[in-house]
């Protein structure tokens, strides 16, 4: 078995590559980086280190060489035109290297959203599906890391957490959970041609939020919906569907996901 992992020093590669190390020798492990001189650290953790970088077509379809699993991550490039090239890069890659089975992570409940990366994501769903490689799409939610884009620093210190006014509710992870449940996959048979829905179990409020902001700071933090509030979050928030849910992720990870507390502790300033 070769598992190959795309974007393998950015956050979320890192927690999976951690995860696949507790359930598998590192030899069936590949870290694909942009540098190879950064896979250092995965080479001494004896982990094959390959290069791919999605704007170097001519690095990939080597890098995919006798893979039997690809973890596709997603670019993190800002500029949805040039990650769907870059996406086409890694897809038409993997067909040539007729890698058995790609997984990528892709962004959840797509069709009720609008706006980027939504059309980007299908795209992408789309081309892997026409290039006829055997998939598996993690839908991933929105990473609870996002909490930290609002004044947590305000709330704690003045006990008030302004937002926006709306009807809001989040589906939203942390990336250890999407983490483990990518290495779930990656490391058990099946799982193709699946689509799973990588959100919480239940969605949760922001009057949830100050209560746990309250629970952290042994002080009442109390919501004051302000009309006032402009932040780009919220023009982002209201395209996405952040409301849907699904059992998939718990059901990966074999355990609950973790609590909204849990989540945002280490976004809470000190
Ligand atoms: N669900 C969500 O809420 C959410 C939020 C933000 C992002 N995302 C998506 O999820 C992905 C993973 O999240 P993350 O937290 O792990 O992001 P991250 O920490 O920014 O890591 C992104 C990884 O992509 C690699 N990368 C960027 N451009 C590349 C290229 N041209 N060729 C090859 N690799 C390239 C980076 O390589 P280097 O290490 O060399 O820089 C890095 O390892 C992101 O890339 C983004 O598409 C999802």
């Amino acid at each position: 078995m070769s598992i190959f992992i795309t974007g393998a020093n950015g956050q979320l590669g890192r927690l999976v590559i951690n995860r696949l190390l507790s359930k598998m020798p590192p030899e069936h492990i590949i870290a694909g980086v942009r540098r190879l001189e950064s896979g250092q650290p995965y080479a001494e953790q004896g982990i094959s280190v390959r290069l791919c970088d999605y704007d170097q077509p001519a690095s990939l379809e080597p890098a995919f060489a006798g893979v039997s699993k690809l973890l596709f991550i997603s670019s993190s490039h800002h500029d949805d035109t040039v990650r769907l090239r870059q996406h086409a890069h890694v897809i038409e890659a993997a067909k040539k290297s007729k890698v058995a089975h790609m997984l990528y992570t892709s962004f959840a409940f797509p069709e009720q959203g609008s706006g980027p990366p939504i059309p980007l994501h299908l795209a992408t769903e789309h081309a892997i599906r026409a290039a006829g490689i055997p998939f598996t799409f993690l839908r991933n939610a929105l990473y609870t890391d996002f909490v930290g884009a609002l004044d947590l620093h305000e709330a704690i210190t003045k006990g008030t957490l302004r937002i926006a006014p709306g009807d809001w509710k989040f589906n939203s992870v942390t990336r250890q959970d999407l983490a483990d449940a990518s290495a779930a996959v990656l490391s058990e048979s099946g799982h193709h041609n699946r689509i799973y829905e990588l959100t919480a179990p239940t969605p949760w409020t922001f009057e949830d939020l100050a209560a746990a902001l309250s629970s952290h700071a042994a002080q009442t933090v109390s919501l004051y919906p302000d009309p006032e509030v402009r932040h780009w979050i919220y023009g982002f928030l209201s395209k996405i569907d952040t409301s849907s849910t699904s059992d998939d992720l718990e059901r990966l990870l074999g355990r609950p996901a973790a609590s909204l507390a849990q989540s945002i502790a280490p976004l809470i300033p000190v």
